[in-house]
């Protein structure tokens, strides 16, 4: 049979082994991932979709170090990193990862600029010119022009596009966005799905998270979760 062949997917990054998340609330245990199996692999453009309260930041949180599994186990590449103390859980957070959250996180009282170098301080290791870096994120963005803007004189799609630069200054290997488009207007989310579709095709690895079928229909793998648990998975398109 004749046909397109399957793209081949890149090496693993991120390999999840019946991962269980697990919140202690007095009494009770909401239980917010229960077995989760999952890989990320290289230039993988990849949206978490499920409903509210399906556990889709409790998995984005723990695939971007912020918090830990309560079971199961996660590896980095073949180190398993499932059980690695708080310090070190910090490290690979500032450098491995890049973020995007609904509300854009930035810091109002710093510069466009200064926002976009924030992560360049937590990694906490050199680099050679960190704002001709920040100035060229910020021209991938489409925002040379609002280098020096405070976040509260831009729109919210400005906003988030500084976010983005932020996210990519340490060139993490995955980058995570949270409903990234949930406080935007159509147009704006129009705009920075296209900037995602554009940072995908460039080869970067990016994971979409999202209750939004229209926004996981652009990714080229779909990762669904219901009561915690990656019900199916679609790969490529
Ligand atoms: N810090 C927490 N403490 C207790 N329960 C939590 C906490 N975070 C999330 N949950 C619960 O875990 C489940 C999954 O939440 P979440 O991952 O935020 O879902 P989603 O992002 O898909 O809306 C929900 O039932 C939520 O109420
Ligand atoms: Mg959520």
């Amino acid at each position: 049979m004749s046909g397109p062949n399957p793209k081949p997917r890149g090496e693993t990054l991120l390999r999840l082994e019946s991962i269980q998340k697990e919140y202690e609330l007095g009494e009770t245990t909401v239980r917010a991932l229960d077995g989760v199996d999952l890989e990320i692999c290289r230039g993988d453009y990849s949206a978490i979709l499920g409903p509210s309260g399906s556990g889709k930041s409790t998995l984005m949180h723990i695939l971007g170090f912020m918090d830990q599994p309560t079971g199961g186990k996660m590896f980095m590449g073949d180190r398993d990193v499932s059980r690695i103390h708080r310090g070190e859980q910090a490290q690979l957070r500032a450098t491995e990862i890049g973020f995007v959250f609904q509300s854009f996180n930035l810091l109002s009282r710093l510069s466009v600029i200064e926002n976009v170098l924030l992560p360049v301080e937590y990694a906490r290791r050199k680099m050679e010119q960190p704002d001709k870096t920040a100035k060229e994120m910020l021209d991938r963005v489409g925002l040379s022009h609002r280098v020096h803007h405070r976040p509260s004189q831009l729109s919210g799609g400005e906003r988030q596009r500084v976010a983005i630069a932020r996210a990519m200054i340490n060139r993490p290997r995955i980058l995570l966005a949270d409903e990234p488009t949930g406080n935007l207007d159509s147009r704006n989310a129009a705009n920075i799905l296209d900037l995602f579709d554009r940072l995908a095709d460039e080869g970067n690895t990016l994971v979409l998270v999202t209750h939004d079928e229209s926004i996981a229909q652009r990714t080229r793998r779909v990762i669904r979760v219901l009561d915690g648990k990656v019900t199916e998975e679609e790969v490529e398109r």
